[in-house]
């Protein structure tokens, strides 16, 4: 075991011919949870594929407990991808969809074992209630729990989650933190989240990696997150009202 779980140097990825992020370091400690916070077109995702070894660095090393991207075991890592929009004849059940995290394959006959760890997972993500529903009928938030359920299946140390709160209500975020911090507790997870909700990364991550292209900054939310590094990367400082401005993150 290294000192840091994830160990990112001096890295750049090239995609279609374009220069894609470049000079990216930083160091994740094991059981952090990391927001990845950027305008849209940073290549936060790129950056997630990177670390998944589902895209190849072009210069600079990335390792996780030591070890190169596509070396890894796949059981070590869950991730939610950024695009979930299923077909609405997608012949599956949710409970299906989950249990194919563990297999990674398609089609999927689901034995009374798999089932019963499909549905730990679901309970997990306040899904299990939907586990026998048609998973191409289900509403945003609960094919999002779904996938929550999916990467957590394998019981991973390291979990990716590109925008998991995306189409999710106040009640269904709130709660996605809530699971996500469970289990990160439970299993000494490292967790590394894409997120466009800057309070919700005050109040949860532990480091927010800021990124635009190449990282502006790296380190505890209330260091990165300031005015003058936001209106850097978004020519903006975010929603403020003049009632609650100074107030809103207590
Ligand atoms: N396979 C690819 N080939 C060429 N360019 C790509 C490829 N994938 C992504 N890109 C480009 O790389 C850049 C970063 O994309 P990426 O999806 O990582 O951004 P993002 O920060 O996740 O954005 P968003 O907030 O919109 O999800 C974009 O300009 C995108 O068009
Ligand atoms: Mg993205």
């Amino acid at each position: 075991m290294t000192a840091n779980a994830i160990s990112v140097r001096d890295v750049e990825v090239r995609l279609g011919g374009a220069t894609v992020l470049s000079d990216i370091s930083f160091d994740i400690r094991e059981s952090s949870f990391v927001a990845i916070i950027g305008p849209n077109g940073a290549g936060k995702s790129t950056l997630l594929k990177a670390l998944l070894g589902l895209v190849d660095t072009s210069r600079g090393t990335i390792t996780i407990d030591g070890i190169a991207p596509r070396d890894i075991p796949a059981a070590w890592a869950g991730y939610v991808p950024q695009v979930k929009a299923l077909d609405r004849d997608f012949p599956a059940l949710a409970i299906e969809l989950v249990a194919t995290g563990p297999h990674a394959r398609w089609p999927w006959r689901l034995g009374a074992e798999a089932r019963a760890h499909a549905l730990e997972a679901l309970e997990l993500a306040g899904a299990k209630h939907i586990a026998d529903r048609p998973a191409g009928r289900l509403s945003g938030g609960e094919l999002q729990r779904v996938y929550l359920a999916r990467a957590f299946s394998r019981e991973p140390k390291f979990i990716l989650l590109d925008e998991p709160a995306a189409g999710l209500d106040v009640a269904g975020e709130a709660d996605m933190y809530h699971i996500i911090e469970s289990y990160q507790r439970k299993h000494r997870a490292t967790v590394m989240m894409i997120t466009h909700d800057w309070d919700g990364a005050r109040i949860h991550a532990s480091d927010v990696l800021l990124l635009n292209r190449t990282n502006i900054g790296f380190g505890p939310p209330d260091t990165v997150l300031n005015d003058q590094t936001l209106l850097q990367v978004f020519g903006h400082k975010g929603h403020t009202h003049p009632k609650t401005e100074g107030t809103r993150h207590d």
